[in-house]
């Protein structure tokens, strides 16, 4: 029986681990979530039921170890160096210059050039394939002992794959960077804000708090991912290049970037690293450069190291995200949903190429935790398609005359009663009515991802909300071209523009119209969930609290605020003159089209034309398709923009159909790829 029971737990196990390394490290599951989590279920049953066979590297083991009183140090075997930093191209080109004249050689090195990541370093050690000892980078001689927050990690193994290629070796130092992708941290900071936390300021912060915490099952609630990049000390294994190096870690079951770009001279490095500058924002991680190292290994111990950093590879840095300015004044917005933002009025300026002359403050208490005058000089940061923030205040540029900032008593919009629930770190404008809330709910029913009403800018509906002719959204569909022709600046033609493109709307998605609405809490995302689940409004109208709960990614805070949109008689009302009286209609497209891209699995590189990377990856996987960040065997077809990476070399050595730009838009329209049906 016993045996039996230790027979069945090992199976699991080694089950797990593969399905674990498939989904995290790969990205290319093979069973579905709810097989994964009962194969799970059935360990953690034996285990409970036999302890003695639970060991410290069994799948059920990620989480769960007690609370540290404080962390140990260790020191690293092989130090951890650090980098030296080019800032222009000029230092790239006498970087190489200086490698060919120490290795005495006219000949073109090559070079390994890899995204650099924003994250924190980090040491992990594998004796005999198990995940024993984790440490950080610390002062790059001795780090902080963390294994129980590492082993949280999903990305990363907590027992290495043996196989004939590459065969466990008896100790193994793997480094690192862990990091927060930039939509996990936005969704982080979102949920802090939302309760009264103070947000992180950017990705890196959140990833070094993360891992700096003594209770693990802290650390195992953040959204933290590794990706590999060299190695400490390691036995049994000879290697030639860098890239060996890499691609041995990865057949070991170790996460490693697939953007990287194996040997390139430095003409490609150079091109390598305008293409990531380009795709800076549209990458899921946050980078602030590229390294590129000596590829040959027998090269990189000819060159050695100087003090600090190997004399063998450069980190070349992009243009900072950070920039100061001035606050000029302290403006505060109310939102769809009645928050009200405080919002700095910046004097404007340059940041990594675009032009930021507002900042968001988040909310009073981030203003005072700051303490943000106006008038004081501040350090700003934009990251990604973050909305810019200030990061703090520069104190020591301060004269006597700023002035403190106070939260306006009243809405400035409406001059209605203004609440914050005990809970809530905003203040709310209680009045549903308020024309500004009115305004920005009208805004986003017409946006692009929502009902896409062409011509329906700021401008127009302030004016139109100010006149008295739109109270709701629902209104839109009872404008005549009298009422807009009478409007400033509107001639008739515009006028008539405007009322086809509203007229055209009407057929639209149930997905689509969900998200209209404007409900707290549901995005695009949730929105699509819920059509899909319910697939007719009047369904989800009458959901209860329960049934929603039950649906997969839906919490009660969604939940409770779906209810309460519906419960609301106003919303009822609206929804029934858009729908009756308007003639709206609601296809439930969004969920049929599923299925036509199900199964494949479609990775994107370069840059298109006629969408973002994001719109595009929403768009295929609302038709059922997975996009995967690397190109395998598995791949169904790579689409490849302007300025494609490696991954394009990757998929023609591979033999992986390649689509361009018109046959993705064909295959987005259709659901098929061209020549298929
Ligand atoms: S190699 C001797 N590769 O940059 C080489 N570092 O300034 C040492 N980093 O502490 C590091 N991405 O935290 C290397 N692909 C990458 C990296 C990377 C990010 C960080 C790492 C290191 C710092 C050095």
């Amino acid at each position: 029986m016993q045996e039996n029971v230790k027979k069945r737990i090992v199976e699991l196990r080694s089950s797990l681990h593969r399905h674990n390394h498939l989904y995290y490290v790969v990205d290319e599951p093979e069973i579905s979530d709810a097989a994964y989590d009962r194969l799970m279920q059935e360990l953690i049953d034996l285990e409970t039921a036999c302890p003695e066979f639970i060991e410290p590297d069994s799948p059920t083991q990620r989480v769960g170890a007690p609370p540290l009183e404080k962390f140990e140090t260790v020191p690293h075997t092989i130090p951890m160096l650090s980098l030296e930093n080019a800032f222009d191209e000029e230092e790239v080109l006498a970087f190489d210059e200086r490698v060919r004249r120490f290795l005495k050689t006219d000949l073109a090195v090559l070079y390994t050039a890899e995204p650099k990541l924003d994250g924190v370093a980090v040491e992990v050690v594998y004796e005999n394939g198990r995940l024993v000892e984790a440490s950080t980078r610390g002062d790059g001689y001795a780090g902080e002992l963390i294994t129980p927050n590492i082993k949280t990690i999903n990305t990363i193994p907590l027992v290495l794959i043996e196989t004939d290629a590459v065969p466990v070796p008896a100790r193994l130092e793997v480094r690192g960077e862990v990091y927060i992708p930039v939509d996990a941290f936005k969704t982080l900071n979102q949920g802090r804000l939302d309760k009264g936390e103070s947000p992180f300021a950017n990705p890196r912060n959140a990833a070094a708090g993360s891992l700096r915490q003594l209770d693990s099952k802290i650390t195992a609630q953040r959204p933290l991912e590794i990706f590999c990049y060299g190695v400490g000390v390691v036995t049994d294994l000879e290697f030639g290049s860098h890239w060996e190096i890499l691609e041995a870690l990865s057949a070991l079951g170790c996460r490693v970037n697939p953007d990287i770009k194996p040997r390139a001279t430095l003409e490609e490095v150079i091109a390598y690293y305008r293409e990531l500058l380009n795709r800076r924002h549209e990458c899921p991680y946050e980078m602030d450069g590229i390294v590129l190292k000596v590829d040959d290994l027998t090269l990189q111990k000819r060159l050695g190291e100087k003090s600090r950093s190997p004399r063998w590879a450069l980190a070349r840095k992009f243009p900072a995200t950070q920039e100061t300015t001035r606050v000029l004044e302290i403006d505060v917005q109310v939102g769809r949903t009645g928050a009200l933002t405080p919002v700095a009025r910046l004097e404007p300026v340059s940041v990594g190429g675009v032009t930021v002359s507002r900042a968001t403050l988040h909310n009073e208490d981030e203003i005072k935790k700051k303490d943000v005058r106006i008038g004081d000089t501040v350090l700003i940061q934009r990251a990604g398609d973050v909305i810019p923030e200030v990061v703090k205040v520069i104190t020591t540029k301060r004269t006597g005359t700023e002035e403190l900032f106070q939260m306006p008593t009243a809405c400035p919009a409406c001059s209605s009663q203004v609440l914050r629930l005990e809970d809530e770190a905003v203040w709310r404008c209680v009045n549903a009515n308020c024309p500004a809330q009115v305004k920005e709910r009208i805004r986003h029913f017409a946006s692009k991802r929502a009902f896409d009403i062409d011509g329906i800018g700021d401008k127009l509906v302030g004016q139109l909300v100010d006149k008295g002719h739109l109270k709701s959204y629902a209104d839109l569909f009872f404008l005549d071209e009298t009422t807009l022709a009478g409007l400033e600046r509107m001639g008739e033609k515009s006028a008539r523009n405007i009322i086809d493109a509203i007229t055209s709307s009407k057929e639209t998605t149930l997905a689509r119209f969900i998200y209209a609405l404007g409900i707290r809490h549901v995005g695009e995302h949730t929105a699509l969930v819920l059509a899909r689940r319910f697939k007719v409004l009047s369904a989800l109208m009458l959901a209860t609290a329960e049934d929603l709960i039950a649906i997969d990614e839906i919490g009660p805070r969604v939940s409770q605020s779906v209810r309460a949109f519906f419960d609301n008689h106003e919303n009822q009302s609206n929804i029934e003159r858009m729908l009756v009286n308007a003639g709206v209609r609601l296809s439930t497209e969004d969920a049929e089209e599923e299925e036509s891209l199900a199964g494949m699995t479609i990775v994107l590189t370069g840059s298109l034309e006629s969408m973002t990377r994001e719109q595009t990856k929403d768009r295929l996987e609302a038709l059922g398709a997975k996009v995967s960040s690397s190109v395998s065997q598995k791949t169904s077809f790579v689409v490849a923009g302007k300025d494609p990476g490696s991954k394009l070399d990757r998929a023609k050595e591979l033999g992986v159909k390649i689509l361009d730009e018109g046959a993705l838009i064909h295959l987005l329209s259709r659901g098929k790829p061209y020549g298929e049906g």
